[in-house]
């Protein structure tokens, strides 16, 4: 089946080939807002296509709250399910997640941002809109392995490890994050 390869030394990625941007939204989110979050990370994609050759990572549907059919398989399932890919390509290149393992070469992600709010709230007075590096707020969803590899819920893929987690406060639209991307680091 697919996605069950041994785990292979880290991302073999091919010259020339895009980075890769992968998100996820908190868990208990339902259909229509995770629909909702696709078309502001879409945005944030044209935004860093404006510098580089990036791909969209379409997050694996399953486990949904309102999905209560247990006759149903509910992990894993691809986009093109519901969506015609072809048509969603139109705007940014986007690809299934099977695709992006096939094409890195192995189920490694670089790194992880858990976006978080600011520990010290909202201030009164005018809007800012900024990020920062900052201590992780709520308990992390990853925990190291024995290989110092962090595990969790990468949509159900069990083989899928990340390399390095780290959290961002944030305050703003989706494209706040486009230059971490850009110039902070090199992950692809
Ligand atoms: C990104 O790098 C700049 C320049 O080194 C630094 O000032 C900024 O704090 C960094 N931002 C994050 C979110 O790490």
């Amino acid at each position: 089946p697919p996605g069950t390869d041994p785990p292979r030394a880290h991302a073999r990625l091919l010259p020339g080939s895009p980075r890769y941007l992968l998100y996820d939204v908190n868990p208990p989110e339902g259909f229509n807002l995770r629909r909702d979050v696709y078309i502001r990370v879409a945005s944030l994609l044209k935004t860093l296509l404006k510098s580089e050759q990036w791909a969209l990572v379409l997050p694996p549907w399953g486990r949904l709250y309102h999905w209560q059919s247990p006759d149903i398989r509910q992990a894993r399932i691809p986009w093109a399910h519901f969506f015609d890919l072809p048509s969603l390509s139109k705007n940014v290149p986007v690809i299934e997640y099977e695709q992006f393992i096939a094409e890195s070469g192995g189920p490694f992600i670089e790194q992880v941002y858990v976006l978080q709010s600011y520990a010290e709230g909202w201030k009164e007075g005018t809007w800012e809109e900024k990020i920062d590096e900052r201590p992780c707020i709520d308990q992390l969803l990853y925990s190291r392995d024995k290989h110092n590899y962090y595990r969790g819920w990468f949509w159900g893929y069990e083989e899928t490890r990340g390399l390095s987690v780290s959290c961002l406060s944030v305050q703003g639209s989706a494209s706040i994050v486009a230059p971490v991307l850009l110039k902070n680091t090199s992950a692809r």
